[in-house]
């Protein structure tokens, strides 16, 4: 395994998630990790990543000095190059041009890190060239004495180093993300031939140790699951019945605010298909009427939330000798930041489902996907069995329709939205554009406009269409769908569905506009 120090970069997460793609466990620690901590996670190797600050300055983080003298591999990446080189005897040096973007480096020296790979030939010297990933500000402007120059660019003459005995490695580009081409060959090259790790970090693998991790905890004795129909819950609740089978309850809340035909496809996949035991509560009236007159969105999410946990208490008190709670919390969840630590980074906007435990129950938390990366549970979810299509579905906020109907909820705006959202999520399936978006659905707009159909005039409803392409749902750029789809898209909304005279599409991208209209 491989343990990643994070100095505060966007990009560290994404390090991990590439080495637990080559199959090998890795885990993110903040930048103080003591030497003790390292020992105790017994790696194969150390990744120092990248970080929003400047080597420079003399409070900004180091790298545990241990660390180079624990006879470990070593990776340093942008900041971590930085800093590895100036904890061993090199010099850093500050800039105000920051390098942003594509740049082509140069290979100088053969190296393990590099072995075997090439973009392109360079024909005046012969020498192999790599389009990488820039972003930087600062660089290396001598190495220490030990290390050669690998890699180099004009603009950046040190853009790789390494002492090879030693296995330290520094690159000044990002290998982890896919503008780099030979990014994860890189990693690769580091994580299984220079670090040696062994590629045991497979679904098969993973569910194998959950299973005997929660058989371990919970015994013979039973837990209980708000099942949402999300991909997170959907997982927990496949693993946890083949783990314990009917020692898991499931309650899964309708709330009204969901989907069209959500609630008969949890019903249908986990009830009937699996035979996983789900009590479906019929809470639409309760949500609706304490909703209504509410046109705040975060009032609104404040009561979709509370409204969540009474009737989960409730229904979980009906329950008899329940012991633990099982949650679909997430690695990026609980993740321990340098972000908190050094207060530069940026501070990532969290959402919270459910607002906390009910203190009275006092259960323990079963959560086997604490470890593991959204990527990694949807791999999970298909090694489960559960359908394709609900395990690479685009993500649904907590509130649900809630948020997407501006201003106050009814039922009669909530059915509209339903249909035409159903209706845009069918056509870019039919399309092949919903898995090339990240994110699509519709929104409705409590504002009359002005039609025709035949020769009636129509005084209806807007519905606004919304579809994203995103990474990590930080930034978002609006999806350029078809003109064509769009009319298709458009003509049944309003053929369709009564109630509705117009479309639009929404073309914000975030920021500054967020990616829900609420
Ligand atoms: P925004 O609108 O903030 O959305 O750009 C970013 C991502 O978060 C989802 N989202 C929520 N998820 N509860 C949730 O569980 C919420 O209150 C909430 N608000 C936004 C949104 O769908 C998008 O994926």
């Amino acid at each position: 395994k491989i343990l990643i120090l994070d100095f505060g970069s966007q990009y560290t997460q994404l390090i991990a998630r590439r080495v637990r793609e080559i199959g090998v466990y890795s885990e993110v620690r903040a930048f103080d990790i003591t030497e003790a901590e390292i020992r105790e996670y017994a790696p194969n190797g150390i990744i120092l990543a990248g970080g929003p600050e400047s080597v420079t300055q003399l409070d900004s983080p180091r790298a545990p000095q241990c660390v180079f003298e624990m006879d470990l591999p070593v990776l340093g990446i942008c900041y971590g190059m930085q800093t590895m080189a100036e904890q061993l005897g090199g010099a850093v040096e500050g800039s105000h041009v920051h390098e942003f973007g594509y740049a082509q480096i140069r290979i100088d020296e053969e190296t393990a890190l590099f072995r075997n790979i090439s973009d392109h030939i360079d024909h005046e010297t012969g020498r192999n060239l790599l389009d990488v990933w820039m972003s930087h500000g600062d660089k290396v402007a001598r190495i220490p004495s030990e290390f050669t120059v690998t890699a180099s660019t004009p603009s950046c003459p040190i853009a790789a180093m390494a002492w090879e005995e030693k296995r330290f490695y520094g690159v000044q580009f990002h290998p982890e993300v896919t503008h780099t081409l030979q990014g994860l060959r890189i990693l690769e090259h580091f994580v299984l031939e220079i670090c040696g790790a062994e590629r045991l970090w497979t679904p098969a693998q993973i569910i194998e140790d959950q299973i005997a991790r929660v058989r371990e905890q919970v015994g013979d004795r039973h837990v209980l699951l708000g099942l949402s129909g999300g991909v997170d819950s959907s997982v927990v609740a496949a693993l946890l019945h083949k783990a314990i089978g009917d020692q898991l309850a499931c309650v899964f809340v309708d709330n009204g605010l969901l989907r069209k035909a959500e609630g008969e496809q949890v019903m249908e996949t986990f009830a009937r298909h699996m035979g996983v035991k789900v009590i479906r509560v019929n809470a639409e009236p309760l949500f609706l009427s304490k909703l209504e007159g509410e046109a705040d969105p975060e009032a609104k999410r404040k009561i979709i939330g509370n409204t969540f946990i009474e009737v989960f208490d409730e229904e979980a008190s009906k329950i008899e000798g329940v012991d633990f709670l099982a949650q679909g919390t997430i690695y990026p969840d609980v993740i321990e930041s340098a972000a908190a630590k050094t207060g530069k980074a940026h501070v990532i906007k969290s959402h919270h489902n459910v607002g906390g435990l009910p203190e009275t129950m006092k259960l323990t938390l079963v959560e086997p996907l604490r470890e593991l990366f959204k990527d990694e549970v949807r791999k999970l979810g298909v090694e489960l069995g559960l359908p394709y299509d609900m395990v690479y579905r685009h993500p649904f906020p907590g509130p649900g329709l809630g948020v997407r109907i501006l201003g106050e909820v009814k039922k009669e705006y909530a059915d509209i939205l339903r249909e035409a959202d159903a209706i845009f999520i069918e056509e870019l399936h039919k399309a092949d554009w919903y898995h090339k978006t990240s994110q699509a659905f519709a929104v409705f707009l409590p504002v009359r406009s002005v039609g025709v159909v035949g020769d009636a005039r129509r005084y209806e409803w807007v519905i606004a269409l919304r579809a994203v392409e995103t990474i990590d749902f930080m930034t978002a750029r609006w999806a350029h769908l078809p003109y064509e789809l769009l009319e298709t898209v458009s003509n049944r909304i309003i053929n369709e569905i009564t109630g509705v005279s117009r479309v639009t599409y929404d073309v914000s991208s975030k920021p500054p506009a967020t990616i829900e209209w609420e």
